[in-house]
This record gives structure tokens, sequence and C-alpha cells, in this order.
């Protein structure tokens, strides 16, 4: 891989994109990233102080998932693509096929096409999930740690559709890799990302994750559901390593952890005291499973995934990549401060 030649990164604006963005500048690395609406007033702030900041080596170019060949110029003399565009949307969602599986699969397609059109191209980094590992937490039962073995065989468009999703778009990009032998591909599998954002414009279900320990929905109590966690810096220095290590091949899930709501919780409560609506116990699934539809869950989900334990094994990601994950304490207080120095994080009134 030659180190002058431009990265594209898809997506640019994403919160998981635009530290990766930061990074591979911070690097020396010129960089290429794709917008959707590269004129919008909002969203697109810290990518041009970004372009200030590193003169001549940040452009922002037009393209659309959908649209096909839309990806071809921005990609001419590129020899790493990072592909992260997707959208990422927690809750209901009123047409997943629309929302997210067509972006999702017809988006990396539309990608590859253009990887395989472009000759300078030699190697695919994909931003996957460990939602294309596991669909459920109830698939843990009775065996060990998930691991890059694992595929998910359970989401559908209609159970799960966001793990669907994704794990048809990387079956896909697989597929489509194996076509041919100039350029490899390496997928990332990130558990959920928290972490400060370099934008408050993101509409990722990381940010919706967030504030619903500001917005009073926890207060009641917490569901007893366990996810995989990682820092959206860790995640960003995962694709980098993923880029630009010789070695690296196949998929790595990128996850510090697992960690529960409550204990997201916990911690924030011990660092920045009882003036936010943080929620203080667990809520019992029973109750949980009553009001879920209301609060965008299906019965299913929750009976499928509240109260079971759910593990993943990293070891590829440390020993392959190298990556050193940072402590869940650090990255949901670096998140939280965020949210309080942008303004979005509320108090409780003071009694
Ligand atoms: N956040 C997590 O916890 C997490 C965990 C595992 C994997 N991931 C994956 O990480 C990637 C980035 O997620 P994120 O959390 O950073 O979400 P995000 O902030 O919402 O970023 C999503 C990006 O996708 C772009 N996009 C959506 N639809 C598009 C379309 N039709 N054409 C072109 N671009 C489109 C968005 O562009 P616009 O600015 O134009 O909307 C945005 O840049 C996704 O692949 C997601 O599945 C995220």
């Amino acid at each position: 891989m030659d180190p002058d030649s431009p990265v594209l990164v898809t997506g640019a604006t994403g919160y998981v994109a635009s530290w990766i963005v930061r990074y591979l500048l911070e690097d020396g690395r010129t960089v290429r990233g794709t917008v959707r609406d590269p004129d919008k007033a909002i969203g697109l702030e810290h990518l041009h102080a970004l372009a200030d900041a590193h003169p001549g080596r940040l452009t922002l170019h037009r393209a659309d998932l959908l649209e096909t060949g839309s990806y071809d110029e921005a990609m001419q003399g590129c020899e790493l693509v990072i592909h992260t565009a997707s959208p990422f949307l927690l809750g209901k969602v009123r047409d997943p096929e629309r929302q997210l599986v067509r972006p999702a699969l017809e988006g990396t397609r539309n990608v590859l096409a253009s990887v395989d059109a472009t000759p300078s191209v030699k190697r695919v980094v994909l931003t996957s999930s460990v939602v294309a590992i596991h669909g459920d937490n109830i698939d843990m039962r009775g065996r060990g740690p998930f691991t890059e073995a694992d595929w998910n065989t359970t989401s559908t468009t209609q159970h799960q559709p966001y793990p669907y999703a994704k794990t048809v778009a990387e079956r896909a990009a697989w597929d489509i890799c194996g076509r041919q032998d100039r350029w490899d591909l390496v997928t990332i599998h990130p558990g959920l990302v928290l972490g400060p954002s370099l934008t408050t414009a993101s509409k990722s279900g990381s940010m919706a994750t967030m504030r619903a320990f500001t917005d009073y929905s926890l207060a009641a109590g917490a569901p007893d559901l366990a996810m995989g966690l990682v820092d959206v810096r860790d995640a960003a220095r995962a694709h980098i390593a993923a880029g630009y290590t010789p070695t690296a091949h196949g998929r790595y899930i990128t996850n510090a952890r697992t960690i529960t709501m409550l204990e997201i919780g916990r911690i924030l409560r011990r660092r920045f005291g009882r003036t936010y609506p943080f929620p203080y116990t667990k809520m019992p699934k029973r109750a949980f499973k009553m009001f879920a539809p209301v609060a965008g869950f299906t019965r299913e989900f929750v009976e499928k995934n509240v109260g079971w334990p759910l593990e993943f094994d990293n070891s590829r990601s440390r020993a392959e990549l190298g990556l050193e994950y940072r402590d869940a304490e650090e990255t949901i207080t670096d998140h939280f401060q965020q949210m309080i120095d942008d303004g979005i994080a509320r108090r409780l009134p003071l009694r």
C-alpha cells in the first residue's frame, strides 16, 4: 500500500467515519470523503474544520449508496477504500427494506462495483458489526463466546432488520470479493460504539442509546440487556489498522467488552451524580415486555435478548491488528461529557 495514495472513506459525515477521517489525516494520509450532500449547512462543520487543519489533504465528494457508479470518480487513484456508509437505526423502523436493507446491500454492491472498475484499489475495509456474527442474545445458549467463525442466521426483515441488513450486506461483500483476486477484503465488527462524537448531526443508534440516559426513558429502570461495547476511537483505529496491516485478513470482532444498560447507568451515576435521570434498578423482563412496543421494541426482541448473557472473543483484533481497548468507564464518561458540552444532556430539576 502506497502511504501517499488517497484513501476513500464512504459516509464521511458519520459518527464512526468522522473519527476514521480525523485519524487518517493525523497520520499524514490524504483522504477523500464521500457525503450525500457536500453543500449541506449542518453536519459538515467538523469535516470543514479538519480540511482547514490539514490543508489539501481532505476533499469531499458527492455520492449516494443507491446510485450506480456514484463512487467511481472519488475512488480514482485510491488504493484503500473504507466503506462505512450505512444507516444504523434502532427501535421501530417503518419500512426496513427501504430504510435499512437497500442502502446496506445495494450500497455495498455499488461501492464494490466501483472497486471492481477502479484498477488502483488493493484493499477494501468494510464496517460490518457484531450483529452479523449473532442475531439474538439467546443464540448464546449452550455455547461459548462468539468468534469470527460465527454468522447471524436468525435475523429477518421483520425480526431484527438492522442485523439482517448488516448480515446480507457483508455476505454480498465476501461473495463479490471472491470473484476476483486484485483486491482483498477485511471486515470490522464493532459492538455498540460509544464515546465522544465529533458531530452533533449523526443519526446513529449510538446517539439514541446514550440519549435514553437523559430523556427519562430509563428512569423507571433499565432492561437487563447485554450488548457489545467499543469506544468510537478504538473502532476507528481498527479500520485504519485493518487497512494498513499487510497481513490483516478476514473478519475482526472489534469489541472491548459486554455491558448492560444498568451498568452504563451505574458508571454515569458514579461520575455525574444524581442530577440526571439515570436508572437505579433493573426493569423486570415482564414489565419491559408489556410496554416494549411503545418503546419501539417487539415482544419477540425482548424475549430473545433481555436477560441473556452475551460474550465475544476479541483476541484476533488484539493479536493481529494490535488493538488495545479503552476501558468502558472512559468511553462512557467521555461520551456523556461531550453530551453535556453540546447541551444535549438534561439535568433533573432541583428539588
Ligand atoms: N454506531 C454503532 O454502534 C455501530 C456498531 C457496529 C457497526 N456500525 C456501522 O458503522 C457504520 C457507521 O455507523 P455510525 O454509527 O457512524 O452511523 P451514522 O453516524 O448514522 O453514519 C451513517 C453514515 O451513512 C451514510 N448514509 C446513510 N444512508 C446513505 C445513503 N443512501 N447514501 C450515502 N450515504 C448514506 C450517512 O450519510 P449522511 O450524512 O448523508 O446521512 C452517514 O455518513 C455503519 O455501517 C454501521 O452499521 C455502527
